[in-house]
């Protein structure tokens, strides 16, 4: 990986420049660094290209998925003082064994409800994540590096909105509590092909 990264800095050198370098891992259990499963109910199979990739609504960059990255640090302390019980509420799932739990009837939603979007007839819209936790224990320093593959932006532009500003207006995610964005960014991935017709464009 290391070189890979070498290399691609290469050759892009005098194109860009780093102001940030975060190396992340895979935790046991594909957990994050709060100790829950991160990324169940990622679409699979079918589900994953119509969530993740654009489509003919946009031909000209189908195939293409726009990328959203958030590097979250966490108060790991103060998540560690809370009891298990109030993780799983805020989480909206079973630490140890990952259930998923109803809160429909709860005034305060969980991440997994403020994430999980709906439009008026009932549709549910996914977003494929690939969450990376990393820490550097010298520093105290622990987070997770949130990476979201979507088709449509608003789609995870709505996700932030209700886990920001809270669904009612002010019930905001608690997760938020123990987790600070401090960089984040949105890009567009386009196709090998693409890229291709930009790189000839560029040259030619
Ligand atoms: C501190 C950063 C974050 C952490 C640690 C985190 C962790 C989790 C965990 C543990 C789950 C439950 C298991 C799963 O289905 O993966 C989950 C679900 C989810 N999260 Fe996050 N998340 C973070 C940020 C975000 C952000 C910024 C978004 C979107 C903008 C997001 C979108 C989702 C979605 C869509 C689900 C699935 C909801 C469903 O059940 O349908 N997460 N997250």
């Amino acid at each position: 990986m290391l070189r890979v990264r070498a290399h691609l800095l290469d050759s892009l050198r005098g194109s860009v420049t780093v102001v940030d370098e975060v190396t992340g891992f895979r935790y046991f259990d594909a957990r994050d660094l709060l100790g829950f499963v991160d990324g169940t109910a990622n679409p699979t199979g079918l589900d994953l290209p119509a969530s993740a990739l654009v489509g003919d609504e946009d031909a000209e960059f189908a195939g293409g998925s726009y990328v959203v990255v958030q590097k979250y640090l966490h108060d790991l302390g103060a998540w560690a003082e809370t009891p298990t019980h109030l993780q799983e509420e805020i989480i909206g799932r079973t630490k140890i064994d990952n259930i998923e739990i109803d809160d429909d009837d709860k005034p305060r939603k969980s991440h997994k409800s403020l994430a999980t979007i709906e439009d008026d007839a009932g549709n549910e819209y996914d977003i494929l994540r690939d969450n990376m936790p990393f820490g550097r224990p010298g520093q105290k320093e622990f987070g997770t590096y949130f990476i979201g593959y979507t088709r449509y932006l608003w789609v995870i532009e709505k996700m932030l909105q209700r886990m920001y500003v809270g669904e009612p207006p002010g019930a905001y995610d608690r997760l938020l509590d123990f987790s600070t964005p401090h960089t984040g960014t949105t890009f567009f991935a386009p196709t090998r092909p693409m890229l291709q017709k930009l790189a000839d464009g560029a040259q030619g």
